[in-house]
This record gives structure tokens, sequence and C-alpha cells, in this order.
């Protein structure tokens, strides 16, 4: 079970095989902004499968080409004004950012203005009439079915989350968000929200623990419980994605699933901002991506994943603002991770920043093959755990059983000048597969603590 669960880790910590991923976002508001080609190169030494752009750049989209990338591209709010008033704009649009990178990019949604009816509400008028004229537009090119549209909000268009039960949009906004939400329906689309935990917490002057911001799980006596569904909450995130499902709902509408477009935590803020540093960062997005990745929606959609993009992949030093605002990255320009983030908080338990080679999601089922021969015969590494009926098997394909030969090939080897490459199929990632196996005995440790709390409560 838990080698099971290290194998499929090791397939990226963005995705599982099937089921629900992490994307991340690429914010453009950088000095040292990598070249197009070496973001992509970092996207893919860093196993990420989904990105989401806030334009559509052209030298972006001609980068991703054939990269195995999902990307949602973005219509920008200055865009929003004319392509809502033209059908003939809006057609242009598409052909010159969408159909012209289709196929080999691949081009899934496209994300109209970020933010509108909180941040330019000049424009809602325009907006759903913008969404209406690029789809059809996309009908026109056939490619409706490959590419979706929505526009991402804020979670402030809904003032009062908790409990998640009786949230509703604010009603001024409730038109706009009807109309947004019929398209969505008649489009086979999704909603897009934009929701921070961090900004919850911050703006909630001590209402909620840290820990619950944080995804760490609270002591029996505090846990957030929705009274009116007795639902309990482990994290805000859950509770903010909820709210958002309730609120969709007050409107009668039902069967719209929620793709959050933005999430993160800053590591450095200014003197007035403790709360964002390395640490909570670290382990809010580690979290986050175990939280996204076990494949469960939230309390009122437990069979709904949450797919969800990190804000985000560098910082973006040149926005205006807070310490805090320019303080979002993963990653440094030059492809080194701000801070090592993994799939357990536990990581001094294995810890140090060396980093691990593994197989790329893309790569060819023919190379992988030849390249896991060669790591399990000739590069000597210890293949047992892959054969058929050992504990590392599953799933059987070619990309995980090539992950593990070439990290036990890599980590044996490497003092002796082995690299990981493997005819291009293999990239090195920073985060550490082994951490995954300490996760089952954290859970289980907080299981007991919080199960002695709640037995203690309970004798007394
Ligand atoms: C593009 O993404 C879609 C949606 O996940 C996927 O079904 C399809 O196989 C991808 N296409 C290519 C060429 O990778
Ligand atoms: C709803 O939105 C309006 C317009 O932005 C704002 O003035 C009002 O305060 C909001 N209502 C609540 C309860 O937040
Ligand atoms: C939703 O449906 C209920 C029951 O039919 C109705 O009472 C309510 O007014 C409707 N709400 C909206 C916003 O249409
Ligand atoms: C997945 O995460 C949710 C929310 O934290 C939790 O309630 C659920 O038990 C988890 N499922 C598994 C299989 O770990
Ligand atoms: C990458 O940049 C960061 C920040 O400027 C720096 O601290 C780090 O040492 C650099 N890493 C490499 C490998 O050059
Ligand atoms: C870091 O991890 C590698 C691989 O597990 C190990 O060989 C190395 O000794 C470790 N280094 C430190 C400083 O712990």
């Amino acid at each position: 079970m838990v080698l099971g669960n290290l194998l499929l880790f090791i397939v990226g910590i963005f995705s599982y095989a099937s089921g629900a991923f992490v994307g991340i976002n690429l914010g453009t508001d950088v000095s040292n902004m990598p070249s197009a080609p070496d973001v992509v190169s970092i996207l893919k030494a860093n196993l990420i499968t989904h990105l989401r752009l806030y334009d559509a750049d052209a030298h972006m989209l001609k980068a991703l080409a054939d990269s195995g990338i999902e990307v949602m591209v973005g219509v920008t709010n200055e865009e929003v004004l004319g392509i809502g008033e033209s059908p003939s704009k809006a057609a242009a649009w598409i052909n010159q950012n969408v159909a012209a990178y289709l196929p080999s990019t691949n081009i899934t949604a496209i994300a109209v203005g970020s933010e509108v009816l909180t941040s330019i509400p000049n424009l809602v008028p325009v907006l759903v009439p913008a969404m209406n004229y690029l789809h059809k537009a996309l009908v026109a090119s056939n490619l409706n079915f490959r590419v979706k549209i929505s526009t991402p909000q804020a979670m402030d268009i809904i003032p009062r989350p908790f409990p998640p039960s009786t949230a509703t949009f604010n009603s001024s906004w409730s038109a706009t968000v009807y109309q947004i939400l019929q398209f969505l329906e008649n489009t086979d689309s999704y909603y897009m929200l934009n929701a921070y935990p961090y900004f919850g917490y911050t703006s909630g002057n001590g209402i909620f623990p840290l820990d619950y911001a944080l995804f760490r799980s609270l002591p029996s006596v505090n846990q957030i419980v929705d009274p009116n569904t007795l639902s309990h909450y482990d994290s805000m995130f859950d509770a903010l994605v909820d709210a958002t499902y309730y609120s969709i709902e007050a409107l009668n509408m039902s069967g719209i699933s929620i793709v959050v477009t933005e999430t993160g935590w800053p590591w450095l803020g200014g003197a007035n901002e403790p709360d964002a540093t390395a640490e909570n960062a670290e382990t809010f997005n580690s979290n986050l991506i175990r939280r996204v990745l076990n494949d469960s929606g939230p309390p009122s959609q437990p069979k709904v994943p949450i797919n969800t993009y990190i804000y985000e992949l560098f910082n973006e030093d040149k926005r205006p603002g807070p310490v805090s605002e320019k303080n979002w990255g993963l990653f440094f320009t030059n492809g080194s991770a701000v801070y090592t983030f993994s799939l357990s908080t536990s990581n001094q338990i294995t810890g140090n920043n060396s980093d691990f080679c593994v197989a790329k999601p893309s790569a060819d089922p023919g190379k992988l093959q030849a390249g896991l021969d060669w790591a399990c015969g000739q590069g000597g590494a210890n293949c047992d755990a892959i054969q058929e009926g050992k504990p590392c098997y599953l799933p059987s394909t070619y990309q995980n059983h090539a992950s593990y030969a070439y990290n036990d090939y890599y980590q044996k080897k490497r003092s002796v000048g082995a690299t990981c490459d493997f005819d291009g199929t293999a990239a090195t990632t920073t985060v550490d597969p082994s951490t995954f196996i300490y996760y089952f005995p954290v859970i289980s440790l907080i299981y007991l603590v919080s199960l002695s709390a709640f037995l203690q409560m309970t004798l007394n």
C-alpha cells in the first residue's frame, strides 16, 4: 500500500495518471524572465503537466508545442472590452491565439479576464457577451470540444463563506453570476475560482487557526464543523471551494464543477506580514498538493476532484504592493526551487535537497522501455520491486517502472558521474519521492494524538 503510493507519486508530483491535477500559474511581472524554452524546461524538469498563462504569449505558446503540457490561455482584462463588443474581434482572437497553435500546443481552456466582477466592474456588461462570442468562434473552428471557456472570479463575490452551506453570491453580482453559470452549463465548462486561504486567514483577525489555513489537523475540540450539514472541514481550502458550490446551488444551478485557478502562499513578507514565511509556504503548498492529489472533493461534492493551479511559478518582483505580493513563486528564474516542497511536512526525517531522477510524463514509451531495460541490466539498478506481484509493480506502466529504475540507478551511481538523461526521457526533480513513505505514519500519529485528546475529553 505504502509502496504502491510511492510509485504513484513518482509519476509526478503534479498529476496522477488519471484524476486530479495540480498545475501552475505563470505571472509575467518578472524582471529576469527566462526565455520561453527555458520556462518550458523548468516546467518539464519539475513534471508540471498543466500551465495557466495570463495572456496568449506567442513565444510561450510556440515553446509549449509537443511538450505534453496542457495550457490555459488568458484573455486579458484590457482585451475583454473589444471582444465583448465585437464578434469579429472574438473570432480574430481565437484564430490568432488558439487555432494557430492547436493541436501541437495543447490549449484546453481560455480564462476570460481575471477577477472581472471585483476588479473592473465597468467590464461586467461585456463579460458574458465576450465569453459567448469566443465560444461561437470556437464552434466555427470546430474547437469547442477541445477548449473550454470560463472566467476566474475572486472569493470576494461570496461575502460570508462560512458556514459553507449558507454561502451565497453577493446579490449585487448574482444576475451576472447567473448568466455566467448558464453559459458554463450550456457549454459543459467549469467555474474558475481564485481561493486564497492566506487572505482568509490574514483578514480573519484570528478567527481561524493558522493550522486550518495550512491543512494541518486541528485538535478535536477545535474541529471546524458546518452547523447545518455537520460536515467537518479539514481545511479552509475545502471550505472556500464548498462555499462556492453552495452559492451555485443557491442560484438553483448544479452539475457545474469548480477548478481552482489560483491558490498559494507567499514565502516572504514585510514587517507587518509575519505569516508570509518560507516555512508556511512550504507547508501550505506541500499539503495542498497532497490534498488535491487524493482525488476527493469537498464535503458537499466528495467525488468531484479539486483540480488546482498554484500561484505561481516565479516571484513577480515587479508587482506593486506589499512585499508579500512579490513573493509567491515556487522557483527562482534560474530554475532552482525557492524552498523544497514535498508531499509531507516531515522533510526533516529524510531530508536534504538532493535531486531525484524520474521518467518524463511526455516520454516516448519505446524509449522508456529501452531506458528501463538498460537501467535494470547494465545500469545495475535493483528492479526487484517492480516485478509482477511485487509492491511497486502497480500501476504497470513504462513510466512508473522507468521512474523507479532510473531513480535507483541515479542514486547509486551519481557519485561516480551517472547522469539523469536516458536518451532525453528522464529529468531530475527536487522533490524527494521517499518522503511520501512517511505520509501514512505521520497521518496515523496525528490521528492517535487527536484520538487520545478526544478520549481524554470524553472521559473527563
Ligand atoms: C490534450 O489534453 C487533453 C485533455 O486532458 C488530452 O485528452 C489530450 O490527450 C491532450 N492532447 C495531446 C496531444 O497531448
Ligand atoms: C456586495 O457588493 C457591493 C458592490 O461591490 C458592495 O458594495 C457590497 O458591500 C457587497 N456586499 C457585501 C455583503 O459584501
Ligand atoms: C430556487 O428554487 C427554489 C425552489 O423552487 C425557489 O424557492 C427559489 O426562489 C429559487 N431561487 C432562485 C435564485 O431562483
Ligand atoms: C482526502 O482529503 C480529504 C480532505 O482533507 C479527507 O477528508 C479525505 O479523508 C482524504 N481521503 C483520503 C483517501 O485520504
Ligand atoms: C538561483 O537564484 C537564487 C536567487 O537568486 C540563488 O539564491 C541560487 O543560488 C541560484 N541557484 C543556482 C543554482 O544558481
Ligand atoms: C542527501 O541524500 C543523498 C541521497 O539520499 C545521500 O546520499 C546524501 O548523503 C545526503 N546528504 C546529506 C548531507 O545528508
